[in-house]
């Protein structure tokens, strides 16, 4: 079973500004509720009982989101306001799931990831990227679906326009499915030259434990970042199986300005 989800949150959030001069762009709202709740309300859908957030201490903000008792108490005692207090009960909710560790510099996803060993337990876990939202269905489930039937490691993938592939991790397909496919290598922000297909990664990964040995070993790759892209690589290449899952809903960008408001349109437009 997968029960445990890492979400690296320690991104400084550039392409949103200057939504994030001041705010965490994972607490940004989108039609009245901040993204990353989002994707916690997925992944706790999808069965995930335990969030490992990696933050860094400019974006404490998170943090405190989750754990202001002190000011909902206050205002609770004075108002008897249902709807805060049922958010209050939310949040107490989600501080019994939540550990925090550390990442204070940008150092990249896999590095991210390598700073939650000591908590995961389990052989599998799963990892969300929080810029990447997904609608009309719970991508994680379908996952952790696949992830039953192959028992195997995961990721979600939709197919990108060709000229857009330097933008992505891309995969290599072999035995390709209906809704999923084998991976037999994959690649971080190829040229359209160099790309193997145009099945782009999306933010949702089930990932086994003994990546943390790989990304060990991995040393700076593109933009000199430790890329999670390339642990699966070497993964891969020592026979490990990785399936690419073909999801059915719809992918939102959240990490850019323009993606930020057409998530906002989208979302909103779902709701009427
Ligand atoms: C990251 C990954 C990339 C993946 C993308 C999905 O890139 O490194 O492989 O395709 O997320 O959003 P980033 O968005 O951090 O540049």
């Amino acid at each position: 079973m997968i029960k445990q989800a890492i979400i690296p949150l320690a991104g400084l959030g550039t392409r949103m500004l200057p939504l994030t001069s001041v705010m965490p762009k994972e607490l940004i709202p989108i039609n009245g509720k901040p993204n990353l709740e989002y994707i916690m309300e997925e992944c706790v859908n999808a069965g995930i009982k335990e969030f490992i957030f990696v933050i860094s201490e400019n974006k404490s903000a998170i943090k405190k989101y989750f754990f202001n008792d002190k000011f909902y108490k206050k205002i609770i005692n004075k108002k008897k306001d249902k709807r805060i207090k049922n958010e209050f009960l939310k949040i107490k909710k989600y501080q019994k799931m939540i550990k925090f560790v550390y990442q204070n510099k940008p150092e990249g996803t896999g590095d991210a990831v390598l700073k939650c060993q000591k908590y995961i337990k389990d052989k599998y876990f799963l990892m969300l990227l929080a810029d990447d939202l997904i609608i009309n269905t719970n991508c994680s489930k379908e996952l952790i679906n696949l992830h039953k039937k192959t028992k195997s490691s995961i990721i979600a993938t939709k197919k990108v326009q060709k000229k857009d592939v330097s933008r992505w991790g891309i995969l290599s397909v072999t035995n390709k499915k209906k809704n999923y496919f084998q991976i037999s290598d994959v690649v971080e922000k190829p040229s359209v030259k160099k790309a193997p297909s145009n099945f782009a990664i999306i933010g949702r990964y089930i990932l086994p434990k003994k990546i943390f040995k790989e990304i060990k070993k991995l040393k700076p790759g593109q933009g000199g970042e430790i890329h999670i892209t390339d642990a699966i690589r070497n993964l891969i290449y020592k026979d490990n199986k990785f399936y690419g899952n073909i999801f059915k809903g719809k992918y939102l960008d959240c990490g850019t300005i323009n993606g930020y408001i057409n998530s906002c349109i989208e979302i909103y437009k779902g709701k009427k």
